[in-house]
């Protein structure tokens, strides 16, 4: 076996897997302000920005080759309240950063989140009655909030709320209000988990939540449900599937890509960035390397792409070789 691996050029040549720009999507968060970087405690390396400096950052992933970007929200806890009105709103953070980046990077894939957790004073990612989820009432809100999104020029929708039946509700409201081309990438597998503190920081739902997500997130013991899960979405019209977390979830990554062959997806999500950029910050992995392997491996697991914060660092990288 050891004939293949010589050197470089004969490892290049035998490689089953390659790792590229063009498999990054490149989540971005969002604050009022103009010229305004805040960091994020738990993610060093990753700051908070304002409107304009997200434009700066779009801008930089089209020179870098990166297809494809996300936004998330730090919505002002003023504007929060228990239905998530803020969503609906067309001059919120993400419609008004959605709407600027459209107007300076034409093509660029651009996901909006269909989930009310940025904007409900609960932190839920739903409508609450009795400390309980809404599934119904919560879907009929998620489906104006992503034409409210798509108005503003986001291109990919990507529920990530959970609720049952919202994929095929959403697709049926994008396609009444005229955004048949608008697509849906759906959160189709995720998990319950631990690894997304970070990011509930990061947006400030963190000290908002009550309790916790597992009434409708999916539990980490469950692989065959993941299928399910991923079936009916596929089968209610998205046109892409998330698997998410990533890291400790391959072999739900490869089960879905074998069973579906569908455009499936990681998110390396923010406690998996915490976890590497916290031991890289103390020197206790190579940067290089450790970035660039963790994400090489989700595509040889079977993911077409990966959401992660790394997508800049990692493009500079590969360009570098
Ligand atoms: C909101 C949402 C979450 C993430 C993406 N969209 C958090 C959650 O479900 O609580 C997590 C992303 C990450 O941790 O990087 N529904």
């Amino acid at each position: 076996m050891r004939r293949t691996r010589t050197n470089d050029a004969i490892r290049r040549l035998v490689a089953e897997t390659r790792l590229g720009p063009q498999d990054f999507i490149w989540p971005l968060f969002v604050k009022d302000g103009t010229g305004a970087r805040e960091p994020i405690a738990a993610m060093p390396g990753v700051d908070r920005l304002s409107v304009d400096l997200i434009v700066e950052e779009a801008k930089r992933a089209q020179d870098l080759g990166i297809p494809a970007i996300a936004l998330f929200p730090q919505t002002d806890p003023a504007r929060k309240d228990a239905q998530g009105s803020e969503a609906l709103n067309p001059d919120n953070l993400v419609c008004t950063a959605t709407r600027a980046v459209r107007a300076a990077c034409p093509e660029l894939v651009i996901l909006c989140d269909a989930a009310l957790d940025p904007y409900t004073d609960h932190g839920h990612d739903g409508l609450l009655a009795d400390g309980r989820i809404l599934n119904d009432e919560t879907v009929e809100m998620l489906k104006r909030q992503a034409v409210v999104q798509a108005d503003a020029g986001c291109d990919t929708i990507s529920p990530s709320d959970m609720m049952d039946g919202r994929i095929g509700a959403i697709r049926q409201a994008l396609d009444e209000a005229g955004h048949q081309n608008v697509r849906i990438i759906s959160y189709a597998a995720k998990y319950a988990s631990a690894f997304y503190g970070p990011f509930r920081e990061a947006v400030g739902s963190a000290s908002a939540l009550t309790g916790d997500k597992r009434t409708y997130q999916m539990d980490p013991a469950n692989g065959d449900e993941a299928l399910r899960e991923v079936a009916k979405d596929l089968d209610e019209g998205a046109d892409m599937v998330m698997v998410k977390p990533g890291m400790p979830y391959l072999d739900i990554v490869r089960r879905v890509k074998d069973a579906f062959g569908a455009p499936t997806y990681a998110y390396q999500v923010s406690g998996e960035y915490a976890m590497l950029a916290g031991a890289i910050q103390n020197g206790w992995l190579d940067r290089d390397r450790a970035i660039l392997e963790a994400l090489l491996c989700f595509k040889r697991a079977g993911a077409d792409g990966v959401l992660t914060y790394f997508a800049r660092e990692a493009a500079e990288l590969l360009a570098a070789r």
